[in-house]
């Protein structure tokens, strides 16, 4: 039984450490599609046939429930990939809802009309995909009236991260949010729209300010699946867990166990 937690590279660990916390009896098959990472400099036909291909290759493995963790790939594939049709029995999921959900305060599944919420200006922090599709911001408008989002594209961020170079992506990181606040001087709430930002979490808190609620995704998600699998039991899959790549293992394997800081074995996907 696995259920599949799928990114373009390492940043979904952050996800899977939530769920693995979350969920210590669920036993969880991760996938990283780091021949292809960096998603988020990539166009959305791209994005959409990466991982089309690599969610298959999650199914072909047992997995009957994948996680989107990458917010770039839920926002350029996840509704095309819904839209044209799943087999029987698979099912794929995303990250927007479970933050939007958390943001708006709703509770799961609430489908009621859009109504006025109490946040009215939200900074999002993404990768340049993430931003140009406005998946978000589309989500967003499905839940809530009334609220004024900017995007900043983070560009070098996600590089930086997968390259270990953490004072190079902290300076990115003071620069983007630099760029934000001149176009939204007082953000009430920011949203970190990629799986590798809550390595950066502290950092962004600081250039931001305390008055500014950080949303993160790793326990919003984490949760949220927790609640789906009591619902939906049948969706743990028939696969064993595991740690797959479409890189090479060993580089993928030592820069996850920096990652994480625990040791983590990739095999070839
Ligand atoms: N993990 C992806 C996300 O959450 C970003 C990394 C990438 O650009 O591939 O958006």
């Amino acid at each position: 039984m696995a259920v599949g937690i799928f990114d373009s590279g390492l940043g979904g660990l952050t996800v899977l450490n939530a769920a693995q916390q979350r969920l210590p009896d669920v036993e969880f098959l991760y996938y990283g599609d780091n021949a292809h990472a960096p998603y988020g400099v990539r166009d959305a036909e791209n994005i959409f046939q990466l991982t089309k291909a690599a969610v298959e290759d999650m199914w072909a493995k047992g997995c009957d429930l994948v996680i989107l963790a990458c917010n770039t790939a839920s926002a350029a594939a996840l509704r095309r990939m819904q839209e044209e049709g799943l087999p029987k029995g698979k099912r794929v999921l995303g990250v927007f809802v479970p933050l939007i959900e958390a943001l708006t305060e709703r509770q799961w599944g609430d489908n009621s009309p859009p109504r006025e919420v109490d946040v009215k200006h939200v900074a999002l922090f993404a990768t340049p995909a993430t931003v140009a599709s406005r998946a978000f911001q589309r989500e967003l408008a499905f839940r809530a009236i009334g609220v004024d989002v900017e995007a900043q594209s983070c560009g070098g961020i996600v590089d930086a991260i997968e390259e270990g170079d953490y004072v190079l992506a902290e300076a990115l990181v003071k620069s983007h949010v630099d760029a934000l606040m001149r176009k939204m001087p007082s953000p009430q709430a920011a949203i970190l729209g990629c799986t590798h930002y809550p390595l950066m979490e502290e950092i962004f808190q600081a250039a931001l300010g305390e008055n500014v609620k950080v949303f993160s995704q790793g326990n919003l998600v984490a949760e949220s699946l927790a609640d789906y699998l009591v619902r939906h039991p049948e969706m743990l899959g028939t696969g064993k867990g595991g740690y797959y790549t479409t890189g090479d293992p060993v580089r993928v394997s030592s820069r996850a166990t920096q990652f994480l800081r625990r040791e983590l074995r990739f095999e070839s996907a």
